[in-house]
């Protein structure tokens, strides 16, 4: 990493995740067992939801779930084109296909009039997976609603959005699942893994069995009942999703602070907000009632601007701001290069926010020079490259 670097996410390790994972390493128990419990049980806890199931990443979790609600060949999974790869991917793993609906021009989440578009027309949908695309909570009410006229799952990809908290409850409660993330550069992390949430009982006892190869008894519970280790069947072919316990315990930890990095990201976004707004180069990130803040999208308003995006990109990057961009739609991948109705002029909204929006440092430990580098920077070329100056 070059001096002075500002990265674009660190993860916030401190002495209490070092001592955690050590006592884990001396415990002589690695892998899943009390300490994962421990950490369901605490996560479950803080968004009051019967179960909470560890894995080891959101993406093995948004498989679970879509097999826990028997997502499968000939069957069809809606969700947005603007999200990661995997929350389309893990449709396909189950062999079901994929189908878009376009984001709304505001908040960058799936418009819920689009996915009602879609499933009048389009019986072989059995699921949509909302993204609360960096923490900003989708329109839940209408969604489910509209998932409940047409008797589809909901499966919340909530990898960005821990802790969001709306005035109608938390992000990944209101539908049949909720997936988080902690992968590295999550709100919190245990390096790799995820939560998966659910207030179902038949979808969280079939999730249970699946993670772990499809046995039928929680492995844990196989070394410490008295019933013998060894007795156990299977009864299908199940994954191998769990989370370990050395993970669990970094897991434990960050839980405990995620409030108090919340509070730290939303001092960055005021500060970022603060000066961007006083330029009409510049579209601030939607803020709805409750969001993680795990991105900091920044739209540039390309009728003001004489350069490129990615031109815009590479001069922040060049200055030593570790920059990204989130994400590419998943209609430019050659994955879907048979689909010929994926393409952007199916999806404005998406097409129109990706190509003017980069993604800046945002992480709990910024300094308030940091900060500023990167404000007056952004600023900077703003006025370097405003249509006019
Ligand atoms: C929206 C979204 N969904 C799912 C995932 C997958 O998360 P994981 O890396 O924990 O599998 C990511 C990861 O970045 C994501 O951004």
């Amino acid at each position: 990493m070059a001096e002075n670097f500002i990265p674009f996410s660190i993860p916030q390790i401190g002495q209490e995740e070092e001592k955690a994972v050590l006592n884990v390493l001396k415990s002589g128990w690695l892998t899943t067992g009390k300490i994962a419990l421990e950490f369901e049980k605490e996560f479950a806890k803080k968004l009051n939801v019967p179960y909470a199931l560890a894995v080891n990443s959101a993406t093995s979790g948004l498989i679970l779930a879509l097999e826990a609600c028997k997502i499968g060949p000939g069957d069809k999974v809606l969700t947005t084109p603007y999200t990661f790869i995997s929350t389309a991917t893990a449709c396909l793993h189950l062999g079901a296909d994929v189908e878009f609906a376009d984001i709304e021009k505001d908040s960058y989440n799936i418009c819920p009039e689009k996915i009602e578009e879609k499933l009048k027309n389009d019986s072989s949908i059995k699921a949509i997976i909302p993204v609360h695309i960096a923490g900003n909570i989708c329109n839940m009410e209408k969604i489910c609603a509209i998932a409940k006229k047409y008797e589809v799952y909901v499966i919340e990809d909530s990898a960005h959005a821990f802790p969001a908290k709306s005035k109608d409850g938390w992000a990944g409660t209101f539908g049949d699942v909720g997936v988080f993330s902690f992968y590295a550069t999550k709100t919190i992390t245990t390096a790799e893994g995820g939560m998966v949430v659910t207030s179902n009982d038949e979808l969280a006892k079939r999730m249970t069995t699946m993670r772990l190869h499809g046995i039928d008894r929680p492995v844990w519970d196989r070394y410490t009942s008295k019933k013998a280790s060894w007795e156990y069947d299977v009864i299908d072919a199940g994954f191998k999703f769990n989370m370990p316990d050395i993970l669990a315990a970094i897991g434990i930890e960050q839980l405990k602070k995620a409030d108090i990095f919340l509070e730290q990201r939303k001092k960055i976004v005021e500060k970022y907000n603060k000066e961007f707004s006083k330029y009409d180069y510049f579209i601030l990130p939607p803020d709805s009632d409750g969001n993680a803040w795990h991105l900091y999208l920044l739209g540039l308003n390309l009728s003001k601007i004489s350069i490129t995006r990615n031109e815009f990109a590479q001069f922040l990057q060049d200055k030593g701001i570790g920059i990204s961009m989130h994400f590419i739609p998943h209609y430019k991948f050659s994955i879907f290069k048979h689909r010929t109705d994926f393409n952007e002029i199916n999806f404005p909204n998406t097409e129109e926010h990706f190509q003017r929006t980069i993604s800046l440092p945002l992480w709990p430990g910024m300094t308030d020079e940091m900060i500023k580098i990167v404000t007056d920077n952004v600023i900077e070329l703003g006025i370097k490259y405003g249509k006019g100056n």
